[in-house]
């Protein structure tokens, strides 16, 4: 069983063609596994190799503005944890508020901020899945980031550190919630991730996460972010994202 698992964000599924010996299980094959609905996302749970190491990867995530709940969004986190993985990584497609940020950059998520209405550990706790008020002090391992930098100096990849402000979506943002969330202390913004860390981190697994920055918003950005420009800017970003990721499950 992999002690790794990673869930790919949107324009990044072909990641997955990087994994190899793969064996793919369908969602609509897994008990309880909601089934993803959006354009460019796949929904499989992969097991296979990656770095020489066993890895577990979603092709496709749940995303809160499909319509899930909290707890269908989180579910394959707990099937991760139950399966044993002790170590997450996340990637998503963002919109950048940093003034310093270009499209197709990669954000080393150092931090995020939760504005989804709804926190997925709501409700009745189970104390062998985690504690009841888990701290949220190093949501992303600092250990992991250094790694990722150390890595992207080698390889001469330009990366970014950043916080990512996980809103519900499914609308981009108005210029002024862009620069809202720049003043609160974003980086770059998306609709997805959160809930998932913060479930990673209640069941004790370390998290890294990053983000491909597809767009730019703040009010002096007039160009209008779509869905398949995000796709477009996150495949063409998609190799520097992947490399960064298979060194480090190879040194993990
Ligand atoms: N806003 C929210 N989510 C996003 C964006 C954005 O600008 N780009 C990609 N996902």
């Amino acid at each position: 069983m992999p002690k790794t698992a990673i869930i790919l964000g949107t324009g990044l599924g072909a990641l997955v063609d990087h994994i190899e010996d793969k064996q793919y299980l369908p969602y609509s094959e897994i008990p309880n596994f909601p089934v993803s609905t959006v354009e460019g996302h796949s929904g499989n749970l992969i097991f296979g190799c990656l770095g020489g190491k066993r890895v577990m990867a979603m092709q496709g995530r749940f995303h809160y503005y499909e319509g899930y709940d909290m707890k269908q969004v989180t579910f394959p986190v707990r099937v991760m944890k139950a399966l044993g993985v002790e170590t997450l990584f996340v990637s998503n497609a963002a919109g950048g508020m940093n003034k310093e940020f270009v499209v197709g950059d990669v954000m080393i998520i150092t931090d995020h901020i939760n504005l989804f209405p709804e926190n997925p550990l709501r409700g009745k706790n189970y104390n062998e899945l985690g504690p009841r008020f888990p701290a949220m002090t190093e949501p992303y391992s600092k250990k992991f980031i250094s790694l990722a930098d150390e890595i992207a100096k080698e390889k001469n990849i330009r990366v970014m550190h950043g916080v990512y402000v996980g809103t519900p979506g499914p609308t981009f943002e108005t210029p002024a919630e862009y620069e809202y969330f720049r003043i609160i202390g974003g980086d770059a913004v998306g609709m997805s991730t959160v809930p998932e860390v913060i479930v990673a981190n209640h069941a004790g697994m370390k998290v890294f996460g990053v983000s491909v920055i597809t767009d730019l918003g703040g009010k002096d950005i007039t160009e209008v972010p779509s869905h398949e420009e995000v796709q477009k800017a996150a495949e063409t970003a998609q190799p520097k994202m992947m490399e960064i990721i298979r060194q480090m499950v190879a040194r993990l």
